[in-house]
């Protein structure tokens, strides 16, 4: 149904020349970068964003559809005002307002566009790892909507991955700011849930994301295979060996055909495949790495490995791979570009089956694959677009290309979203209480259905499973074996009106409230799934982390997550939100979690994400259960991100007269830092052979080349600067001691606090001197500060002018309120609670209520 909106109240809200209303104005907006067509009503293009709060007030006030855009690159719609409306362009808001060096961060305006910011923090080292094809127009709101991928996910992941805090206009016109410059903001991850959105949520108007440094070298190898699952082999055989290439991309025969005629990349044209693969790292280090992934490469077949001799070279290797949607735009009026995603081990059997539907069909089809991500890109040839009959095949290769990927344990789609070109496979993908639990989250955010109406959700929905309630529930305390016991247990329960407390491994037990029934994780246990090719481990939430970690290492792998704890769990790390400084390298908690069996609040049991590195479709249900403690669910299962065991790792120590002189060789060392594992500052007490009263610990690891080149950068800036480092292979690693210390604190108040990394010289400081026996670890580079028997509001009093936050982790509590501040988020916050618990009966008192 199409809503013809009255414009005449829109023209007084903003400038003559922010509105454009002429049909000739309004054709360029008609469509992004897919197959889907619809014309605005009017374009209104803001420049701040009170205006686009106005904007979204009025269109809430006149039921006008409101449809975010950035550059109009997306490729599944997403951007389309099919229902006509009002499309919000970003276009102006283009200025990114504030660029951290030291801490590795920026804050954005949503219409800056990927290279522009690229060129902006490269000057000074930096840049921000997702990398979309488009990113030479692609926008970061953009991006951020999408949840954009990319060749470089393999290794440093999504954009979600780097977002830490939002601007959002929700559909009511309100303002709120989600998150911040400080990790781990402990409130639900609405970040998490707002990015990848489809801007069906709510409208980005501001983000602050984290940057990387540049490594210092990067070889680039093209190596060419005689068949698209020879090189799906290798890729597999290189993950492995515990390699982390930077990037692994596929290009089949066809595609390397397109683009050498396009781009000129001196591309194996006469391969049947070939790989683009990227080492990076110190000088020292790529070329041995390269020489072992080429080594590893020839094992399995390939034909020919050319190494990129200058970076006039790799640029035009990447230029030709990143035109691809380009270069197939040549040859024929319009493409289909299917995007899908498979668990990376079977990506070779997936291609042969996708390969036989395409033949049965006589499709023109070409190949381009994120290999590494086993993110799949057929690229179908349409020759004429008119022909209903040539239309409708390529759609049923389409949805035969989708079924192949739900099959194999993928998702529909891995970074191009669902937009309005794949609602209808939603349904292959999730069952009726998947989708439902998505809808009520829509609704929460846009009861009028405003924004962009109609995207991501099916016209059509799978019938919703019949279950029949359990006659007797099972008494408390109660330990159910699998999501399904769990589920039903909890509806039986809800349905007496009994209140429900989980109990996992009892490490951070906080606040918690006497109540009617105990739900133990101590079952849910034991490693479901571990596949070191997929670098994916599937969990039961009462699993212990250690025990975890020591049946992964026989395969050299490692969960990239610590505990101080040894009974610590894995659901409750995740409802914790929990971690070590070791996240400098790793990420966070949000960022290794990739799926989980979930127990809503009312006995529902859904598959929160999928087990792959790259999944767009529809909400990203796992961040909601990131630092929610329960509230919203139960974790049942988790599916975690693998990492190989570091081969190589060492620490710096440096001994210190003040805490002062420790924040100014931290700030000295993240200029440095590459391979780092931890830059933290504690007591000299904390560690051994250290006399004097503080201490800084620096960490890194890796390939043995990295950290021998990253310690040895290291100790000659600190030198320069005039500390005394030394540095000792068998030093205790900074997450070591923060564990040890953490570890060592019993039952005392222990206070987390967290800051934007450029503000911590100034937290530690305020806090620091009221601080009994140094009882504090300083985890410099994540900006987060511990406190051990010190007031909550001590610390809350330094963190919150700064714009960060203190909380009780541990210990007697005796806070009567979680924050000391009034999060802008939190009837958002409950709103989702209650619509997902109404009557409060899930592990009440453990989070917000
Ligand atoms: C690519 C875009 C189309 O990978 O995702 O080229
Ligand atoms: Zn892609």
């Amino acid at each position: 149904m199409r809503i013809k909106a009255d414009l005449a109240g829109l023209a007084a809200l903003v400038a003559p020349n922010q509105l454009l209303t002429s049909p000739l104005e309004l054709l360029t907006y008609e469509a992004d970068a897919s197959l889907d067509r619809g014309a605005p009503d009017a374009v209104v293009l803001p420049r701040r964003t009170e205006e686009v709060a106005r904007v979204v007030r009025w269109a809430g006030a006149a039921g006008v559809p409101v449809i975010a855009r950035g550059a109009g690159t997306g490729l599944s719609g997403g951007a389309v005002a099919e229902h006509g409306g009002l499309i919000l362009a970003f276009s102006r808001m283009n200025q990114i307002l504030e660029f951290d060096e030291i801490g590795r961060s920026v804050v954005v305006q949503p219409g800056v566009v990927n290279l522009v910011l690229d060129e902006h923090v490269k000057t000074r080292g930096l840049y921000f790892p997702p990398d979309p094809a488009s990113g030479r127009t692609a926008t970061i709101g953009g991006n951020i909507a999408e949840n954009a991928g990319g060749p470089h996910c393999f290794k440093y992941g999504v954009t979600t991955n780097y977002i830490t805090g939002l601007e959002v206009v929700l559909a009511d016109g309100t303002v709120v700011r989600l998150g911040g410059r400080a990790v781990d903001t402990p409130e639900y991850d609405l970040v998490g849930l707002m990015t990848g959105n489809e801007g069906t949520l709510g409208i980005i108007t501001e983000a602050s994301a984290r940057l990387l440094r540049d490594a210092p070298a990067i070889m680039t190898a093209l190596a060419a295979f005689d068949s698209v699952e020879a090189a799906g082999r290798a890729v597999s055989a290189v993950i492995k060996r515990g390699l982390v290439p930077a990037t692994m991309e596929m290009m089949d025969r066809k595609i390397m055909g397109i683009l050498e005629d396009y781009a000129h990349a001196r591309l194996p044209v006469h391969a049947g495949a070939a790989l683009i693969i990227e080492a990076d790292g110190y000088e020292g280090s790529v070329a041995p790495q390269m020489d072992e992934i080429a080594a590893i490469l020839s094992e399995h077949d390939a034909r020919e490995i050319r190494i990129a001799q200058t970076a006039e070279e790799r640029d035009r290797i990447w230029y030709g791979r990143k035109s691809a949607a380009g270069a197939m735009a040549r040859l024929a009026p319009a493409y289909y570009l299917v995007d899908g995603t498979v668990p990376r081990s079977v990506l070779a059997a997936t291609l042969a089956e996708i390969n036989a539907v395409v033949e049965a069909a006589d499709l023109r089809v070409g190949y381009v694959f994120h290999a590494g991500d086993g993110n799949l890109h057929p690229f179908i040839l349409i020759p004429d677009p008119a022909d209903p009959a040539l239309m409708a095949r390529v759609l049923a290769v389409g949805h035969d290309v989708m079924r192949i990927c739900v099959e194999k344990g993928g998702s529909i789609t891995g970074e191009h979203g669902v937009g309005s070109e794949k609602r209808h496979y939603m349904p292959l993908m999730y069952a009726y209480d998947e989708l439902d639990v998505m809808q009520q989250i829509k609704d929460v955010f846009d009861p009028g259905r405003l924004l962009n109406p109609g995207k991501i959700f099916p016209k059509e929905w799978p019938a919703p499973l019949a279950r029949q309630p359990l006659a007797v529930p099972p008494s408390s305390p109660y330990a159910p074996q699998t999501a399904q016991h769990a589920g039903e247990a909890v509806r039986a329960w809800v349905a007496a009106g009994r209140r429900i407390t989980i109990e996992g491994g009892g490490t951070k037990a906080a606040a918690r409230q006497e109540t009617d029934i105990i739900l133990s994780t101590a079952q849910l246990c034991g490693i479901r799934n571990c596949s070191v090719d997929d670098l994916v481990v599937t969990a039961g939430a009462g699993t212990r982390l250690a025990d975890l970690q020591a049946e992964l290492a026989r395969d050299g792998m490692w969960v990239p997550l610590a505990s101080p704890w040894a009974a610590s769990t894995l659901g409750g790390i995740v409802a914790a939100n929990f971690n070590a400084p070791l996240r400098m390298r790793y990420g966070n908690v949000r960022d290794i979690l990739l799926a989980g069996s979930a127990v809503l609040p009312d006995g529902r049991v859904i598959r929160a994400g999928r087990p792959v590195v790259k999944n767009v479709a529809g909400y990203d249900l796992p961040k909601l259960f990131v630092g929610s403690y329960g509230t919203l669910g139960l974790l049942a299962d988790v599916s975690l991100k693998l990492a190989p065991l570091p081969r190589a790792r060492e620490s710096l120590i440096v001994p210190l007269d003040s805490v002062q002189e420790g924040m100014r060789w931290g700030r000295v060392l993240l200029r440095v830092c590459l391979v780092a594992s931890a830059l933290v500052l504690c007591s000299g007490s904390c560690v051994p052979r250290v006399s004097a009263p503080y201490a800084l610990i620096y960490t890194a690891e890796g390939m043995p080349e990295d950290v021998a080149a990253e310690m040895a950068q290291a100790e000659a800036v600190l030198r320069a600067a005039g500390a005394h480092p030394s540095r000792q292979s068998e030093a205790p690693s900074g997450s070591e001691l923060w564990a040890e210390w953490l570890g060592a604190a019993g039952p005392a108040l222990t206070v987390r606090a967290g800051v934007a990394p450029k503000d911590m010289a100034r937290l530690v400081a305020a806090v620091a001197p009221s601080v009994p026996n140094a009882a504090f670890f300083a985890d410099i580079a994540s900006g987060q500060l511990f406190t051990r028997g010190v007031p909550v509001e001590t610390t809350r009093a330094a963190a919150l002018p700064l714009g960060g936050y203190a909380v009780v982790v541990r210990g007697a509590a005796g806070v009567s309120d979680r924050w000391g501040y009034r999060p802008e988020s939190l009837d958002v916050m409950l709103a989702l609670k209650r619509r997902l618990d109404p009557a409060g009966l899930f592990n009440p008192g453990a989070f917000i209520v």
